[in-house]
Parts: C-alpha cells; sequence; structure tokens
C-alpha cells in the first residue's frame, strides 16, 4: 500500500518568523495520529529550513523536512546555489526536482533535473520529480509526450529499486497558482500513464511502490476525490499550504 504524501511547497513566501508561526499553528491542527495514516513534507524556502527543524524535532512533530531545490555537486564555485550535503545535515527528508518554475524561470533542464535526482538519492533523501505540460501542449494532444518524456530523462540511469522509492509529483503548469486544478479524471488519466511509462523503465514493482503526486490548485475542498482516484497517492501544494488552516485541511485529505 502506497502511503499519501502531501507537500507543502512554499516557493519564496514566509520569512523564518512566519515559518515557525505556520508550523506551530499546523501542528495544533494536523495531530500524530493523522500522520499515521499520511506522510505530511514541508518545503519552505532555505532561509527557513533550520527554524522549521528546530520545531519539528524540538515539538516531535511528524512532519518530514522538505527542501524545494538544490545543487547536484556537494561543493565549490556555485555562487546562490545549496549543497545536497547541506540539506542532509539539516535532515530534509524530501527534496523537489524539476519544478515547472525552476524549468521555466531558471532554465533547468532534463539534464540538469536528472543530475540533481541522482545527487539526492545520492545523499539519502528522496526526490520529487516534477513534470507536466502547458495549456498550449496539452490543446495540442501533447501532454503524454510531454510529460513522459520529462519522466523518462529524469528517471535516466536509476536503478529499478531507486525508481520505486522516489516521488513523482504531475503539475500541469496552467493549473499552478491559477485556481483551476485538472479534474481528477485528466489527473489520473496523467497519473495512470506516468504509472505504465515507470512499468516500462524500471518493472511491476518499482510502478507498484513509486507514489504519484498531483500538483496544481488543490485545496482542501478537491483533495478528497483526486485522492480518491486509483494512481494519485498525494499532491504536492503551493499557495493551499500558506495558510495552516488550509493546509490541515488537505494533509486530512479534505475530511
Ligand atoms: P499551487 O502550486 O498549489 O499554488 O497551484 C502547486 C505547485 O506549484 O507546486
Amino acid at each position: 500500500m502506497r502511503k499519501p504524501l502531501i507537500s507543502g511547497n512554499w516557493k519564496m513566501n514566509h520569512n523564518h518568523f512566519e515559518a515557525i508561526q505556520t508550523v506551530q499553528k499546523l501542528a495544533y491542527l494536523v495531530g500524530k495520529h493523522e500522520l499515521e495514516a499520511t506522510d505530511v513534507s514541508i518545503h519552505p524556502p532555505f532561509t527557513d529550513i533550520r527554524s522549521v527543524q528546530t520545531v519539528i524535532d524540538s515539538d516531535k512533530l511528524g512532519y518530514a523536512l522538505g527542501a524545494q531545490h538544490c545543487h547536484w555537486d556537494e561543493k565549490g564555485a556555485f555562487t546562490g546555489e545549496v549543497s545536497p550535503v547541506f540539506l542532509q545535515k539539516l535532515g530534509v527528508q524530501y527534496v523537489i526536482a524539476g519544478h515547472s518554475e525552476r524549468r521555466e524561470i531558471f532554465g533547468e533542464t532534463d539534464e540538469m533535473v536528472n543530475k540533481k535526482v541522482a545527487s539526492i538519492q545520492g545523499h539519502g533523501m528522496t526526490p520529487i520529480l516534477c513534470c507536466g505540460e502547458t495549456l498550449e501542449e496539452r490543446e495540442a494532444g501533447a501532454t503524454e509526450s510531454k510529460v513522459l518524456g520529462q519522466i523518462t530523462a529524469g528517471l535516466a540511469g536509476r536503478t529499478s529499486q531507486q525508481i520505486g522509492a522516489l516521488v513523482i509529483a504531475y503539475e500541469p503548469i496552467w493549473a499552478i497558482g491559477t485556481g483551476r486544478s485538472a479534474t481528477s479524471d485528466d489527473a489520473q488519466q496523467v497519473c495512470a500513464a506516468i504509472r505504465v511509462c515507470v512499468a516500462e523503465i524500471a518493472g511491476a514493482e518499482a510502478a507498484a511502490n513509486v507514489r504519484i503526486q498531483y500538483g496544481g490548485s488543490v485545496k482542501g475542498s478537491n483533495i478528497a476525490e483526486l485522492i480518491a482516484m486509483p494512481d494519485i497517492d498525494g499532491a504536492l501544494v503551493g499557495g493551499a499550504s500558506l495558510d495552516a488552516d488550509e493546509f490541515a485541511r488537505i494533509c486530512k485529505l479534505g475530511r
């Protein structure tokens, strides 16, 4: 059974004071018993990670610490970048790789995403490998070729066991931050195609184990029908994860 994973991607929002407040509020709303059924990861900006780690550790909260990005090398002349070693030392468990904002705004290529996925796993953390199509690609009937191409490139060189252990996030670009989520049937169709693609690359066991999230305008009001789909194992949540009440509803899967 794949345990659902709800991930809050805060993007460039919340300073470290706001981060502490948000996590503390969330802790009142989503308790340990909820986390028995659902994994929850929080992906704050880099400058907040240490503060969030301290709250999670000192209050023994069951949330996993996440990051939004990292470099693939351990150290060197990469101004502005953050090493996977630093994240590992902070107890980060999940790192997003290849979010469409990083691909589109910061020019991340499939090759860079592939190196990041390898490095994140090489440092004992779990990548959340993102994929998704633009509205033009969807309207041109190119959704699956775009998404499966990104997945195939991102997973190249990984063993079946490594692929089974990671997380894939399907995030249609037109649904991110727009309030316009994909319908649960449309999201399911693409997530099912991703699982078939993983089976072709890495075998049936890896396909059965890999967790596939949907992302794009997920809210407390639509999580229940998304998570009910057989190939949707969780959600990557942007805007709605900034508000503890709304995110708590999502972590409780809309219940
Ligand atoms: P959204 O963002 O929930 O605000 O649409 C999702 C994401 O980009 O991960």
